[in-house]
């Protein structure tokens, strides 16, 4: 599944926006702010961020400050998860740690956390809806910190989550960000109680679908495709739906292959790649995608009573989350 062409089109004006903002001194700051964001990226959030203003009516421009800054938020916690998943590639490249060194992708997450408020501040919006996209933002971002902190204690601990819990994790470390950004949209466009949380609600919604897939991709994706590694969850212990899945189903030497991989961050190249083989034959997919599936579909009822191109858009953006392998 393609992204959409809405989707790349929206891309480009973010992208524009957010390359005259990562600009300052000392240069290689900026550089590291954005590394990630120069070498790839879908800009999910910010399409979310458009479309959920769009959808209300709301012009794009009222849209725009909102959307640069959920993307940067984004990209501040991407920097930050590569140092925690000890991971080192990302959008084909070297992550930012890797790159610049540990002090400077701390700072430069941290720039990306600054500077995303200061955006925010900087629009034309009210002084209450301002105020509004703030203090959500400054939630979400206390939520993302909380689910990644689960998420590091889950990878820790040998007890097994229930799918109650995992969920639980995901709806803070990822759905938190979608969710904020349907809502800032719905803020930059209507601003009225009910609209926002109809599109908060889809946006949560289409989070944990698109992490669930995420998960999926992270256990038996192509590389050459995501441009990430494959089989690090496994690596780093990472109790995701998929790995939880596998582990349950598989039966004797291939139950061991995995279990030889599960947690273990000295595991052998070829003893990993082995495991996520192993993973790849069990047929785990459809009932992944199914559980993903199933949130889109929770999602798309949130917008019952909106009509008109940006609903085809959102809807369409569900199932690009759901299919896709990238
Ligand atoms: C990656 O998100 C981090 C997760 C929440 C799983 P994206 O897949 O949206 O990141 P981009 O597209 O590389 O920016
Ligand atoms: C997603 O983290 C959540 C955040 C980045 C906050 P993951 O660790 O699951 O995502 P990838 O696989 O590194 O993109
Ligand atoms: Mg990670
Ligand atoms: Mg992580």
């Amino acid at each position: 599944m393609k992204k959409t062409k809405q989707i790349e089109k929206n891309a480009k004006i973010v992208n524009k926006y957010l390359n005259l903002k990562l600009k300052g001194s000392p240069k290689k700051l900026y550089d590291a702010a954005g590394h990630l964001i120069i070498h790839g990226g879908k800009r999910l959030r910010p399409y979310m961020v458009i479309k959920s203003c769009q959808i209300l009516g709301g012009k794009n421009s009222n849209a725009m400050h909102a959307a640069s800054a959920v993307e940067m938020v984004h990209n501040f916690t991407l920097v930050h998860d590569d140092i925690m998943d000890n991971d080192e590639m990302r959008h084909g490249v070297p992550t930012v740690h890797k790159k610049f060194g540990m002090p400077i992708a701390i700072l430069a997450g941290d720039v990306l956390f600054s500077k995303a408020f200061q955006i925010i501040t900087d629009s034309k919006l009210s002084a209450n809806a301002t105020t509004q996209l703030v203090s959500r933002l400054a939630k979400a971002c206390v939520d993302v910190c909380e689910g990644q902190l689960l998420d590091v204690k889950m990878a820790e601990e040998r007890k097994i989550p229930t799918q109650a819990e995992y969920i639980a994790m995901i709806s803070k470390k990822t759905a938190a960000l979608f969710d904020v950004s349907c809502a800032m949209g719905a803020i930059c466009g209507t601003n009225k109680a009910k609209d926002i949380s109809n599109l908060s609600s889809f946006g949560r919604n289409l989070g944990i679908a698109f992490q669930i897939t995420d998960d999926l991709i992270g256990v038996m994706g192509d590389p050459k495709v995501t441009k990430k590694p494959v089989g690090n969850d496994l690596r780093e212990g990472k109790k995701s739906l998929p790995i939880l899945m596998a582990i349950k189903l598989a039966k004797g030497k291939d139950k061991k292959t995995i279990l030889k991989a599960f947690g273990n961050s000295k595991v052998a190249k070829k003893d990993l790649s082995k495991a996520v083989d192993v993973i790849r034959s069990l047929g785990i997919e459809e009932n992944v995608r199914k559980q993903a599936l199933k949130y889109a579909e929770k999602a798309e009822k949130s917008l019952t009573k909106y009509s008109g191109s940006a609903k085809t858009d959102l809807i369409a953006l569900l199932g690009f989350v759901v299919k896709r392998s990238v």
